[in-house]
């Protein structure tokens, strides 16, 4: 997979070479490509952002420098023919586990997130000719700027991407990816501080263990997550 992200501070995303997303560019599984968005400005202080139209507080990103950025992006050699462009704004739609399984299909994601107000609508439209575009939020919550999203993004779909994690068994097992919420876990000793570890996981007998983990996730999604509950019941209606 492919991957431009743009911002007027791409250091946000060095932390991606890190850990296991470093280790999959290393080993060649990934690309990222970080972009400053001011190399595309030019005047004498690479401006960016100009006064909102209509009046308002705060200042909105100038279109230039994103048309320019995101043409280069275009142009340049193994750009797909037309790149999913993800904008993070949390007037998108809210980005989940199931979007990030269907991201990690694409080839080529290019990440344009805003700062100030947020950029220029006409952007967006004009994107739309040349990019799949996909208006995402991470939640409902707004933080200084798009970049903490776009590494929140980068960890959820190229961790999904075969090879990424050394053990793939554990992307079934975890939380979201049956819409139920993850089982508690443990490690040795078994008795630690006063506390034991629930006797059934000493046991040995796989099938009772497993059982004990499926009631745990029921029990832990309908309690903390009754919103997911209510939709897992609903898409499990038929096998109860
Ligand atoms: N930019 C600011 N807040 C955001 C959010 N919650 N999700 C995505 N992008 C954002």
């Amino acid at each position: 997979m492919r991957i431009d992200a743009l911002s007027i501070f791409p250091e946000f995303f060095e932390v991606l070479d890190l850990s296991l997303i470093g280790k999959a560019q290393r080993d060649g599984l990934l690309q990222i490509n970080r972009v400053q968005l001011r190399d595309y400005a030019f005047d004498r202080h690479r401006t960016v952002d100009d006064t909102p139209t209509g009046g308002g507080a705060g200042m909105v990103m100038k279109p230039e420098p994103w048309a320019l950025a995101l043409e280069d992006v275009l142009a340049s050699e193994g750009s797909a023919a037309r790149p999913t462009l993800i904008i993070p704004t949390p007037s998108g739609e809210v980005f989940t586990q199931a979007a990030a399984q269907e991201l990690a299909e694409h080839q080529h994601l290019v990440f344009a997130p805003g700062r100030f107000e947020g950029i220029d609508e006409r952007v967006t439209d004009w994107a739309a000719e040349r990019f799949e575009v996909r208006r995402l939020s991470i939640g409902d919550y707004v933080l200084n700027g798009g970049e903490v999203a776009v590494v929140v993004m980068v960890e959820a779909i190229t961790r999904l991407i075969p090879g990424v994690i050394g053990n793939e068994e554990s992307l079934a097992e975890e939380s979201h990816s049956d819409g139920l919420l993850e089982y508690p876990v443990y490690t040795k000793p078994a008795q630690w501080r006063g506390r034991s570890v629930p006797e059934v996981l000493l046991s040995g007998d796989h099938a009772k263990i497993a059982a004990w983990r499926q009631e745990q996730q029921r029990q832990r999604t309908r309690q903390v997550r009754p919103d997911l509950w209510d939709a897992w019941l609903e898409n499990h209606s038929a096998d109860q």
